[in-house]
């Protein structure tokens, strides 16, 4: 099964469940609001149902954001067109083939994401060529590796089932190494509790 196709399969039910954690996303939400100003230009990958671009929308200029499963899409559009929002533009499409301009990005956000990349290295290359400097990369990032051992061995034969997405196992010290090997400082970083995902708020420095 192709990844695209694991994510088309899980959509309806992604989009049924609950948060896991909702003071923790309401944090998050918080602490990117902040940074929000009316005039900026966002992007975010893996966006899944729009959820976060959705309520951003309002505080900024316009959020391109995409998913590469189909059916994410579909259903983000659909919560759009319910909540009247004009300046989100969801698309389909992997952050492996997008084309962002250089230099022309206030803010991206990668929610969720970064763990299930074949190369993270090169799609948090690409967010840093295309923020202007100064610009911010906010990320929540599942360290596997922190969180469940095992994960290590697992993940691979999950994949092979069709249980899993393919998972990129890191500690979060990989993580934070791997941002400012691009070149980010890592402004913020946060982990609500040991099983959960690592805000991060990194910045293109100016
Ligand atoms: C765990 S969900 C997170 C969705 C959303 N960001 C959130 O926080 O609820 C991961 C999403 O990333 C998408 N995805 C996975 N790999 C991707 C890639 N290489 N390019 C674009 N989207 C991808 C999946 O289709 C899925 O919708």
């Amino acid at each position: 099964m192709t990844q695209q196709a694991f994510w088309n399969r899980m959509a309806d039910r992604y989009a049924a469940q609950p948060v896991a954690d909702e003071t923790a996303y309401q944090t998050k939400l918080a602490a990117t609001r902040r940074l929000l100003r009316p005039d900026m230009e966002l992007f975010e990958f893996g966006c899944g149902t729009g959820s976060t671009a959705l309520i951003h929308a309002a505080n900024v200029k316009h959020i391109r954001a995409v998913d590469f499963s189909e059916r994410m899409i579909e259903i983000a559009k659909g919560k759009a067109d319910q909540a009247g929002t004009k300046n989100v533009a969801f698309e389909v499409g992997s952050i492996e083939n997008v084309d962002l301009a250089p230099e022309s990005l206030d803010m991206v956000l990668g929610m969720s994401i970064l763990h299930l990349l074949k190369n993270k290295e090169a799609a948090i290359a690409k967010v840093f060529r295309a923020l202007k400097p100064g610009g911010y990369f906010i990320t929540s990032t599942a360290c596997l590796a922190d969180m469940m051992p095992l994960i290590r061995y697992l993940a691979p034969l999950g994949n092979r089932l069709g249980l899993l997405p393919h998972l990129d196992v890191m500690t979060q010290p990989q993580l934070r190494s791997t941002m400012e090997a691009a070149g980010f400082a890592v402004e913020h970083e946060w982990l609500p509790n040991r099983k959960a995902a690592v805000f991060m708020i990194a910045r293109k420095p100016v």
